[in-house]
């Protein structure tokens, strides 16, 4: 399976630390925050990778990951999207030729975990399946992808940053697709805030009733905002023993 790393977008959350920097490059413990999401995918098998980026710095990408042999991968490609805030399932978009009508495994460039996914990349067949992290504070469910389930877990809907979260679990940015993935983009309209939301694309697997979800056991947080960097930096630096 190929693997994509979506790294578009300003990181406007975290101005004024990416003034001058793409939020990506900023240091996760002794990282690039870019490595930890390449690092899930190589862990997995995963070594023939593409990073969507966009911005005024993603020119930097190339002297961070070079060909990524560093880091275990044994093929990086790079792809730019010409909007940077054109949502994650637009900068997902771009990786159509890359895929190349396979299967994909997706992870967002400010994820961070230490799962190993690697079962579920190897029974993956069809449709999309989810990864979900279980969480009790409800701050954090708010700024989130949050399902909902029927009485029998599965999920009916996906709601994006809901004011009233209808469940415990986060839908992380750790996804696997097959090609109809690039079809359903096609027909997702932009949102409120002018993105077009893997929220969306995620939703109209659900509608095909093709989307399958697992959980997380282990660590998993982005590091998109002061409070997660620093909690991702926090649990990283205690992890490698400092
Ligand atoms: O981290 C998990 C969450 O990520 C999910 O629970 C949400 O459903 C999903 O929408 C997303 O929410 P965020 O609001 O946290 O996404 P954010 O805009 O911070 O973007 C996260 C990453 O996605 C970012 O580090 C790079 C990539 N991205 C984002 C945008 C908006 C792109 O590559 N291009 C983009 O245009």
């Amino acid at each position: 399976m190929k693997g994509i790393v979506l790294a578009g977008g300003l990181g406007t959350r975290l101005y004024p630390l990416t003034y001058a920097t793409n939020k990506h490059l900023l240091p996760v413990y002794n990282k690039p925050m870019v490595f930890y999401p390449i690092n899930t995918l190589v862990r997995a098998g995963i070594t023939e990778i593409l990073i969507v980026t966009s911005g005024p710095h993603s020119g930097d990408f190339i002297s961070v990951c070079k060909n990524g042999k560093e880091l275990g991968v044994t093929h990086l490609e790079y792809a730019y999207q010409e909007r940077p805030n054109g949502g994650i399932a637009d900068a997902l978009s771009l990786a159509e030729d890359f895929a190349d009508g396979e299967n994909i495994t997706v992870i967002l460039g400010d994820n961070t975990t230490d799962v190993d996914i690697a079962d579920s990349v190897t029974k993956f067949k069809k449709g999309a399946l989810i990864f979900l992290k279980k969480t009790a504070d409800r701050k954090q469910l708010k700024r989130f992808g949050v399902p909902v389930f029927d009485r029998n877990q599965r999920i009916v809907k996906i709601e994006e940053k809901p004011q009233e979260p209808k469940s415990n679990f986060v839908a992380t940015g750790l996804y696997i697709y097959d090609n109809q993935v690039f079809d359903f983009i096609r027909l997702c309209k932009p949102s409120e805030r002018d993105e077009i939301e893997i929220t969306d694309v995620n939703n109209l697997y659900i509608k095909h009733r093709e989307l399958n979800w697992v959980e997380l056991q282990g660590f998993w947080s982005d590091a998109g905002t002061f409070e997660t960097l620093y909690y991702a930096n926090r649990y990283w630096a205690e992890k490698e023993g400092l």
